[in-house]
């Protein structure tokens, strides 16, 4: 879900501190004399009022573990506290929070990797070694000024004219840590910000650090701005910015139109962004976003221009379902369901279109719903946000046809149940009144009978497949064992 600023709560930032969780953080640390505040997303989403954060980050002024060791002996339950030694950081789960202790750090990266050198330093120092302004706002714990707002780099004032910016340099701040460039564009999506334009020019300058950022973080902000209201905005500034030859190189090659003998074909690249807009409007699954984001991709590869035709992308549903596959091993996506389900989406996404655009038979539906199984709902879906037609009328009739499609879908399916179908006759029962070993001969009759009831020629009733089955065998030349058909067929 997109972040929008309603109001800004810039005035009491005690009221951030309600938790009486704070105030054991506040006392673990003023018995270890050290101090501590709350940073980052918590303090910014708070400032936004978007009601209290779940995940609340503490900057301690010296030991992060340690302070967190503490505060745990003072929660009920004394809850766990995972440490990572690496980071140097803790955590702590507590009644549906997670709390992540780190000691303020003064860092100098390596240039060819995302592992910082720590040392330690003071709250300023961390908080300019931070991403954003608007992440860099902290808020005492201490006894002196418990619940001040600590806010060197103006980041308020950033909150309220929408502005992403670096506390540095942009140059330090993108090339420290390249995975913020994407961070600077999913914030920009999520909250409707503007990303400065000296940060904007330093992504560009820096785009080809990105390729020392796995492809696990990556996707993860790829999964964040998919969750926005308008993903368009993100994969725009990623295409602006240069990143996206980086990321998604198949959907660069979707940028453009060409033309041949006054034979024009549309930009796909742009195309996609709007269906992706579009199936943002209806769905929150992510997997059917990323589905919407990669349903042509295939268009590239198999781009042709036929003198008498046109341009045509032949197979292109089949291409991309392959190119998913590829796409999701690169960027160390599961290669489970999820991917199966994308894959499968794009593959199908022109069937209910070609459906259509044609008389409407009860075969074709069944035989969509055969093949979409469960998911032919999201399959409707896809194809009613890939409707980016600009000419109102065409927009109407593509609209009102694929309404007719789902009428017929459910029509069909409350008539023949063949979403999840499962055969009237089981190998078995075949088997059983031929008297057959397992055979070539099962599979046929199977066959015969699935194509009969989508085609509409038998009902999927046991009755009607049984007689088929005895049609067909004697097609194959099989005696059925009368006895035993009586038994089966009274069963
Ligand atoms: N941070 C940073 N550079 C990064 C990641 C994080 O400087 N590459 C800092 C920011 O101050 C950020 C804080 O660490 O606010 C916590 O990071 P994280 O939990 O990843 O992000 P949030 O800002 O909390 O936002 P979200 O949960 O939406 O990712």
């Amino acid at each position: 879900m997109t972040i929008k600023i309603e109001h800004l709560n810039l005035k009491d930032h005690k009221v951030a501190l309600d938790n009486p969780i704070f105030k054991l953080v506040a006392e673990a640390a003023s018995e270890m004399g050290l101090d501590c505040y709350v940073i980052g997303g918590f303090v910014r989403d708070y400032l936004l009022a978007r009601g209290i954060p779940k995940d609340i980050d503490i900057v301690a002024v010296g030991s992060g573990i340690a302070l967190a060791e503490k505060v745990a002996l003072k929660f009920q339950g004394r809850p766990r506290v995972s440490v990572f030694k690496n980071f140097g950081t803790a955590m702590i789960r507590h009644k549906g929070l997670e709390l992540e202790f780190v000691g303020a750090r003064k860092e100098s990266y390596q240039r060819d990797s995302r592992k910082p050198i720590v040392e330690n330093g003071t709250l300023e120092d961390d908080q300019k070694r931070r991403d954003f302004t608007i992440n860099t706002m902290a808020i005492s714990l201490n006894a002196t000024d418990y619940g001040n707002l600590i806010d060197p780099f103006d980041g308020q004032n950033d909150l309220k004219n929408k502005l992403i910016r670096t506390p540095l340099d942009p140059n330090i701040t993108y090339s420290d840590d390249p995975l913020r460039m994407m961070r600077a564009i999913r914030f920009a999506t999520q909250l409707e910000f503007e990303i400065h334009i000296e940060s904007l020019k330093s992504i560009a300058n820096n785009k080809d650090r990105i390729k020392i950022i796995s492809g696990e973080r990556i996707v993860d902000e790829l999964h964040k701005i998919l969750e926005c209201d308008k993903p368009s905005v993100g994969f725009s500034l990623l295409h602006k910015t240069g990143l996206l030859p980086y990321i998604l190189p198949e959907l660069v090659a979707l940028e453009g139109i060409e033309e041949i003998e006054g034979q024009r074909h549309k930009d796909n690249f742009w195309h996609t962004l709007e269906v992706v807009d579009n199936i943002a409007k209806t769905t929150d699954n992510l997997w059917l976003r990323w589905a919407a984001l990669l349903h042509d991709i295939g268009k590239a590869p198999t781009k042709k221009f036929h003198k008498k035709i046109g341009w045509t992308f032949h197979g292109h549903e089949f291409v991309g379902s392959k190119m998913v596959y590829k796409l999701f091993k690169r960027l160390h996506m599961p290669l489970n369901e999820k991917m199966k389900f994308v894959q499968k989406m794009v593959l199908m996404s022109s069937r209910p279109v070609i459906l259509s655009e044609d008389f409407i038979t009860d075969s074709a539906v069944r035989r969509l719903v055969f093949d979409a199984g469960d998911h032919v709902d999201d399959l409707m879906t896809l194809c009613e946000a890939d409707i980016t037609t600009k000419n109102p009328k065409k927009q109407k009739k593509y609209k009102h046809n694929f309404k007719v499609v789902r009428q017929k879908i459910e029509e069909v399916e409350a008539r023949d149940h063949v979403r999840n179908f499962q055969p009237p006759i089981s190998g078995e029962e075949i088997m059983k009144a031929f008297d057959l070993e397992p055979s070539k001969n099962i599979g046929i009759i199977k066959e015969a009978i699935k194509e009969a009831i989508l085609e509409g020629e038998i009902p999927n009733e046991h009755e009607a497949a049984f007689a088929l089955m005895l049609k067909k065998g004697s097609e194959l030349g099989l005696l059925p064992k009368t006895d035993k058909y009586r038994t089966s067929s009274k069963n």
